[in-house]
């Protein structure tokens, strides 16, 4: 077992890149099946949920080589359907894009119930009602989703009851290559949706509207391969920004799209963090004091889900009272619990979480429950005095941060990854 050890107080200065984004990276590997080509994709992030996927691919038969740390060329030539491996697909929300993929190739897709983080139930009936408005007929069966359409999928007409990205994806993935037009309403905008319209377009799909709530899918009858750079990821520089503003000092946080990451910004500029921007990079500065502020998350453009647990770790030590109300997950406040044993004074009623900013925390063991509930006990405690150890990161941090221990020492952070051995003595591995 690895843990991060923290020592807070240190400031952060310098330069961090960000990677691809691993939300965009997702869909588009799994969309590669589609095409039964070679697609060389760039600016992969080398995460654990990467390469998890990876090598779901290479299971269903297909030909992944890393060209280099970030770029895949994967040929889909060879893959069948319906063989993915359980416990792979079992690790992460983003397999259920197999579905999409594998009944727009062939007509028909078993595929194992997915995981990912715990955020209390995380229904699929969307991508279920689209795939059946494409006339696919689905079943659950001994843990494993079943799709069939004993012929081409028909395009059609499809309104989303909720904003969601994994339904927008996996129907657009499917669309791309039905009999026809499919129009998806109240279809989710994030910035990752039109990276995959990006991609599926470079492969030979027609697809117009991604990025507003309503998607035109025009089927065509093949994709063909491509060379497709992924987008960087937003909630990484969304993550470093939050570890500044907690620790004091200035960084420069390079490699993204400040469009993206505006709605995040304005939260911080309105706690008094200061942030200057730049084409592809923006500086942001703190000296660690920050103001009470209320957050609601919501869909793209929205304040993200994924940067909730961050900027509540945040708010801990900011001057009087906050709230933050979650507005796209049922429950994603499992991590309070460990920002109480360094002292937070935090609660949460329903949907809605109340922080009372305290002076300083103070280090102590916690766990990592899930990805970013991870990269907000590092930010706790980069500012907490004493020690923070955590644990729990090999399948939590790791499925989304790539080397996030080095980039924060590389700019100052006093922090460490050390494997622990069964009889609890400590090797350095870092
Ligand atoms: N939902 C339904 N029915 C559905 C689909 C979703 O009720 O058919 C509900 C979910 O239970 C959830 C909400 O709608 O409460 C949002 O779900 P959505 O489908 O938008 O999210 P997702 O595709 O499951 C992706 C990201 C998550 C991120 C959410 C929201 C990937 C692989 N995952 O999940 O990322 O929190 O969108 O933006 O893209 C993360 O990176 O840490 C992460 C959890």
């Amino acid at each position: 077992m690895e843990k991060i050890f923290i020592n807070g107080g240190a400031r952060l200065y310098g330069d961090i890149r960000i990677d691809g984004m691993k939300n965009a990276a997702l869909p588009i590997i799994f969309a590669s099946i589609l095409t039964g080509d070679k697609c060389v994709i760039e600016n992969l992030p080398p995460v654990k949920d990467v390469s998890t996927a990876l090598d779901i691919l290479r299971s269903m038969g297909a030909s992944v080589r890393m060209l280099n740390k970030t770029t895949a060329e994967i040929d889909t030539a060879h893959v069948a359907a319906g063989i993915s491996p359980y416990d792979l697909v079992n690790r992460m929300r983003a397999s259920t894009y197999l579905i999409g993929a594998e009944l727009g190739r062939f007509g028909w897709a078993k595929v194992g119930m997915p995981g990912g983080c715990d955020f209390g139930v995380r229904p699929i009936d969307q991508h279920i009602k689209g795939f059946e408005a494409l006339g696919a007929e689905i079943f659950i069966e001994n843990g494993y989703i079943n799709a069939r359409c004993p012929s081409r999928l028909t395009g059609s007409s499809i309104y989303f009851d909720i904003s969601s990205v994994g339904a927008t994806c996996n129907i657009m993935i499917a669309a791309s290559v039905a009999e026809g037009t499919t129009v998806i309403d109240n279809a989710a905008r994030e910035p990752h949706i039109v990276d995959l319209a990006n991609f599926l377009n470079t492969c030979g799909a027609d697809i117009t509207g991604a990025g507003t709530n309503m998607i035109k899918i025009r089927g065509v009858k093949k994709l063909h391969g491509c060379e497709y750079a992924i987008i960087p990821d937003m909630i990484e520089a969304g993550t470093y920004m939050a570890a500044v503003a907690s620790a004091g000092g200035r960084l420069n946080i390079r490699n993204i799209i400040p469009k993206h990451i505006e709605s995040i910004s304005a939260k911080f500029l309105e706690m008094g963090v200061s942030i200057t921007e730049y084409d592809d990079y923006i500086t942001v500065s703190s000296n660690g004091r920050l103001n009470r502020v209320n957050i609601k998350t919501l869909p793209y453009p929205g304040f993200p889900t994924d940067m909730q647990p961050q900027v509540a770790a945040l708010l801990c030590t900011a001057e009087g009272i906050s709230t933050i109300t979650e507005g796209v997950c049922d429950n994603r406040f499992r991590y309070l619990e460990d920002l109480r044993r360094m002292g937070a004074n935090v609660s949460a009623d329903g949907r809605t979480a109340t922080i009372i900013g305290v002076e300083r925390l103070s280090g102590a063991p916690v766990r990592s429950v899930d990805l970013r509930a991870g990269a907000a006990m590092i930010i706790a405690g980069l500012a907490a005095s004493g020690t923070t150890i955590i644990e729990g990161i090999e399948s939590t941090l790791d499925r989304g941060y790539y080397d996030i221990v080095g980039k924060l020492r590389q700019v100052g952070a006093d922090i460490k990854r050390v494997q622990v051995s069964d009889t609890d003595a400590i090797r350095m591995v870092n």
